[in-house]
């Protein structure tokens, strides 16, 4: 599919018929554009245009997940340092918050995949949150690993949501993925719409 069709794709199914109303006499829009939060945390900027792509496809909230203390910008320092605090569970303090996150019901939660797992500010962002009631949708940009483990790990920390569909990405292939980050969008935006047909 090209991409202008994806992108109206989703829009259609986000946005169409004027959001909350019902679209049809069986399936009722409950996803609004302004009940859409994309959080995400970042070393180097590839979970941050995964990020942005989704924001533009989804006309939601972008939100920067920042540690207070900045990994350093040396690769090697921040490996050594992200492996001891992903072995004794460490979650850094954050330095922003998110307004109202009451108001969404549906959460992108997107982090790069670090050593196997999400990155600890992402840990410290779900723990500071209650997602009952809440749907989260993981997105992973990774260097060839994968979704590994993050997927399952943000199930686990975040005991109260429901989970849909995660999306994983190559993350030196980001630049070039927005088909493939719209048809994924579209597709866990279908399957919610699914759950809410009556
Ligand atoms: C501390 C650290 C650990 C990483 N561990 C893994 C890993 O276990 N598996 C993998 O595929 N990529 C790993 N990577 C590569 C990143 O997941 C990948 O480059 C990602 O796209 C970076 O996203 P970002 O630019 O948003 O920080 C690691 C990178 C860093 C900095």
């Amino acid at each position: 599919m090209k991409k202008t069709t994806i992108a109206l794709a989703v829009a259609a199914s986000i946005f169409g018929a004027g959001c909350a109303e019902p679209v049809s006499n069986d399936v009722k829009v409950t996803t609004k554009p302004q009940n859409i939060l994309i959080a995400y945390y970042s070393y180097s900027g590839n979970t941050k245009f995964a990020a942005e792509l989704i924001q533009k496809q989804t006309g939601g909230d972008l939100f920067e997940i920042v540690p207070e203390t900045p990994y350093p910008s040396d690769y090697d320092a921040c490996v050594s340092q992200a492996r001891d605090e992903i072995r004794s569970g460490f979650k850094p303090q954050l330095k922003t918050q998110v307004e109202n996150f009451d108001q969404y019901d549906t959460i992108f939660i997107g982090t790069p995949n670090w050593w196997s797992t999400m990155a600890p500010p992402v840990h410290s962002f779900i723990a500071g949150h209650d997602f009952s009631g809440k749907t989260v949708i993981p997105f992973v940009t990774h260097g060839g690993g994968g979704m590994a483990d993050c997927e399952e790990d943000m199930q686990k920390a975040a005991v109260n949501a429901k989970f849909s569909k995660g999306g994983a990405f190559r993350g030196s292939n980001i630049r070039n993925s927005e088909e493939a980050v719209a048809k994924w969008v579209n597709e866990v935006i279908s399957i919610q719409m699914e759950e809410v047909k009556q």
